[in-house]
């Protein structure tokens, strides 16, 4: 079989080199997956280029999110039969409950090996079935990218309902899946892009109202006066530093803002977190989500018809042009390769 794996550059990066080796053993309690599809995220350029603060330092095989079909188990494997339709959760051992950091010494692709790979294998308790209406190719997408847009919505504080309005931040995979899951549960969506033409696009998707934030700087004035300068109840921060400030000053009386990404880079906030004190709201970090979520969205996804939106299609051989596509940016949801 072939597989990828990420090595040190020796300039503290990484590259991803293809190689051939043996299709591994499902050990006792694990499945072997014959991996159909996996999907990118801007974390798998993170780790690539060494800044991800989930990486293991040493050889791993690259990318979070697959999805394909049991090819065989390892001992006391009850649950799944051979030929079972499967994507892989992001934490191999966060099933239920609350978060641990122990979690975070196993997240696929990172500290622990991921799925670009035509074979692995897994722990029994880390895949989920995929839900009936999709394909593999776009259960693929839905680990980190999906997992984390329901877990900002839906799981943490309240959960979104008809009436609120929810801010998502350029159209890249979390927030695309936030404004689908979103317009499903009844909320008004406002999104921001760089692009008029992926605004159009978000507009078919049934965003209600667009923001190019590259003619709006100051977009959090376009927020409130397209809420009637109450702001957005819901706020997808995927930007980081060089957006939190105005996700703070968008955000509505007793609104959340989910703490998701680093798009804008490491560098500390230079804020006012007052905002929060006189809005009586909150910002609440997010990282993925469990298993147990992992099974909630897919029940929502399936009850409510909803499919990722998925940009391009690579072959499994051609993964770093997946990888280069990604970071040019020019996407509009998700990027998959076919394994
Ligand atoms: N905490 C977690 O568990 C978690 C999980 C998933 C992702 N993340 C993080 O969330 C972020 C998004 O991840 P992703 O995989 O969805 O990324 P992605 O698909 O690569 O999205 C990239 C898009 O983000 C938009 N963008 C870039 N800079 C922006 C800015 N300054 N303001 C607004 N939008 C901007 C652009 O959209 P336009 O082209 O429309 O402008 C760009 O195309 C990343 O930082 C990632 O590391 C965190």
């Amino acid at each position: 079989m072939k597989r990828f794996l990420l090595r040190q550059d020796g300039n503290g990066g990484c590259e991803a080199v293809a190689e051939a080796c043996e299709i591994p053993t499902p050990g006792a309690g694990e499945v072997l997956v014959k991996i159909e599809a996996c999907s990118l995220n801007y974390r798998d350029l993170l780790m690539k280029s060494g800044l991800s603060a989930s990486g293991g330092g040493g050889d791993v095989v690259p990318l979070s999110d697959g999805a394909g079909v049991i090819a065989g188990f390892g001992e006391g494997v009850s649950e799944w039969e051979e030929g079972d339709r499967v994507a892989l959760t992001f934490f191999r051992d966060w099933e239920d409950g609350a978060f641990d950091m122990k979690y975070h010494q196993a997240a696929r692709g990172g500290s622990c090996d991921g799925v670009l790979a035509e074979f692995v294998t897994a722990p029994a308790h880390s895949v989920v079935q995929v839900p009936e209406q999709l394909t593999t190719l776009e259960a693929s997408t839905l680990p980190c990218a999906a997992l984390t847009a329901w877990h900002a919505l839906m799981e943490r504080s309240r959960s979104v309902q008809e009436g609120d309005t929810v801010l998502c931040l350029g159209t890249g995979g979390v927030s695309v899946f936030a404004l689908q899951m979103a317009k499903a549960a009844g909320a008004k969506v406002i999104i921001t892009s760089s692009s008029d033409d992926k605004l159009a696009r978000a507009g078919e998707l049934g965003a209600d109202q667009t923001i190019n934030y590259r003619e709006h700087e100051a977009w959090d004035k376009q927020v409130k006066e397209l809420t009637g300068g109450r702001g957005a109840d819901f706020v997808i921060e995927v930007g980081g530093p060089g957006t939190l400030e105005r996700s703070l000053k968008s955000v509505a009386a007793g609104g959340v803002i989910s703490q998701i990404g680093v798009l804008t880079g490491f560098d500390p906030p230079q804020v006012s977190l007052f905002p929060l004190v006189t809005h009586n709201a909150d910002i609440n970090g997010i990282y993925v989500g469990s298993r147990a979520m992992f099974g909630r969205m897919n029940a929502f996804l399936s009850g409510q018809g909803i499919r990722p939106v998925i940009d391009e299609e690579y072959r499994f051989d051609d993964a770093l042009k997946a990888y280069a596509s990604l970071e040019g940016a020019g996407h509009f949801g998700k990027i998959v390769v076919k394994v």
